[in-house]
């Protein structure tokens, strides 16, 4: 039988940066995954060009049942760490979006110095490689592989969230947590667009494939979002950044509202264009707003765009700006794991130590990336929250 100081289990961003600093510790790792492609959710993410990290990830990006615990190992390992270790690798990077930080060529660059960084480490990698099952044993845990039976005094489980199965997501790590007494907080799709029921949608279903910026918020006390980003109008519902951030908040049948003209007062400006004026609602309107939104709010609330403003009433424009800028919607249900890109929930946070992310429940055995209750914002935080977990665990062991 084959003995590693430690197996790290998912060949994901957590697990080969977690093996890379055990291994370059001097460690004797063994890192295995299922999959028959290497890091796959790195190499589609980011549209191919890798959200790595965003510069300014802080407690704040991130949703859990325990807030607080994902803080130490953000402070220990930020992401001005992550940046300065991509430069090292002399991989060209930019910033997007609200310090959104993507890689200029592509994200098999992160992917190669996740590689380097293990080879560095002397990490022996077994892929594709299942594992069956995992038993206790005198002097650690004892694995069944599908390539034999492998011993070791520690176990990471880095198997990820629960989003796009096809390429290798798998409840392992949930079931093996339950296993050893960890509560599980419920794992739900998240980063994810968001379904209306079909007949309710007809109305707007038209306008698939118009983006605009919004501002989007749901629910309430301390589970509240309130998001400025695009949304954008799909066939099903909607998505875009506005919507696949407010996702994660959301939860079954609590209403969303949009502000569909943030920054103006449309009220005001539809009032002072009625002054005097010759044109029509649904001109005027347009001329605030994308045409295709505007014919679209016109048509759902059956007022005539061809009506001289100057004719409007007051109480009718107020309706009508508050009817945009107060959109109140309830989604029935979400894209699901097939589209999410992450998962919200994992295993509970108040079992694991903060500092090193291993079971308070079974010392040797640890948790780090998106398995944990951990979850980050749209924009690069949850590449951060693999990584800066992955640092807690490997500089722990
Ligand atoms: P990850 O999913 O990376 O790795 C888990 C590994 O475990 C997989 O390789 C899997 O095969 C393996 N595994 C699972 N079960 C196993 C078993 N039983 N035995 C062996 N191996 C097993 N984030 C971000 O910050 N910026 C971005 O740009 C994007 N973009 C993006 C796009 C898309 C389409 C998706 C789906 C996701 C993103 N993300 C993202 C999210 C990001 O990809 C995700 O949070 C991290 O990859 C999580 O890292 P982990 O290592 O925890 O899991």
């Amino acid at each position: 039988m084959q003995r590693f100081d430690v197996v790290v289990v998912g060949a994901g961003a957590a697990g080969l940066f977690c093996a890379g600093i055990a291994g370059q510790r001097g460690l004797r790792v063994l890192l295995l995954d299922h999959a028959e492609r290497l890091a796959e959710k790195i190499r589609i993410s980011g549209g191919g060009r890798c959200n790595f990290t965003n510069r300014d990830a802080g407690p704040a990006n991130f949703l859990s049942e325990n807030p607080n615990f994902c803080r130490s190992a953000l402070a220990r390992y930020s992401s001005q760490d992550f940046i300065a270790l991509v430069q090292k690798h002399g991989i060209a990077f930019h910033e997007k979006h609200k310090g959104q930080l993507f890689c200029d060529e592509s994200s098999e660059q992160i992917i190669q110095l996740l590689l380097r960084e293990c080879e560095l480490g002397a990490v022996t990698r077994w892929q594709p490689c299942a594992v069956q099952e995992l038993r206790e044993a005198a002097d650690g845990f004892e694995l069944d592989t599908a390539r034999g039976p492998v011993r070791a005094a520690r176990v990471v489980v880095a198997t990820g969230g629960l989003s796009i199965p096809k390429i290798g997501a798998s409840d392992w790590g949930l079931r093996l947590a339950k296993r050893f007494g960890h509560a599980i907080v419920e794992p739900r799709p998240a980063l994810v667009p968001l379904t209306f029921d079909p007949a309710a949608w007809a109305p707007f279903s038209a306008l698939s494939g118009l983006s605009l910026p919004v501002v989007v918020g749901t629910g309430s006390g301390k589970a509240k979002g309130r998001f400025v980003e695009d949304l954008l109008f799909t066939h099903r519902g909607l998505s875009g950044p506005a919507i696949l951030q407010i996702s994660s908040f959301w939860t079954e049948g609590q209403p969303l509202q949009i502000d569909l003209a943030p920054e103006l007062d449309l009220a005001a400006l539809l009032r002072e264009a009625k002054s005097g004026s010759r044109r029509q609602l649904g001109n005027e309107l347009a001329a605030l707003l994308p045409q295709r939104l505007a014919q679209a709010w016109l048509e759902r609330l059956a007022i005539d765009g061809g009506r001289a403003m100057a004719e409007c009433r007051d109480r009718d424009l107020q309706q009508l700006s508050e009817q945009l800028q107060r959109w109140q919607l309830t989604p029935n249900g979400s894209e699901g794991w097939r589209k999410a890109e992450v998962m919200r929930g994992g295993v509970d946070t108040r079992e694991l130590s903060s500092q090193t992310m291993e079971s308070k429940r079974r010392p040797g055995l640890y948790f780090i990336g998106e398995v944990v209750d951990v979850t980050g914002w749209l924009g690069g935080y949850n590449f951060q929250w693999a990584w800066a977990s992955a640092a807690a665990c490997a500089r722990a062991m």
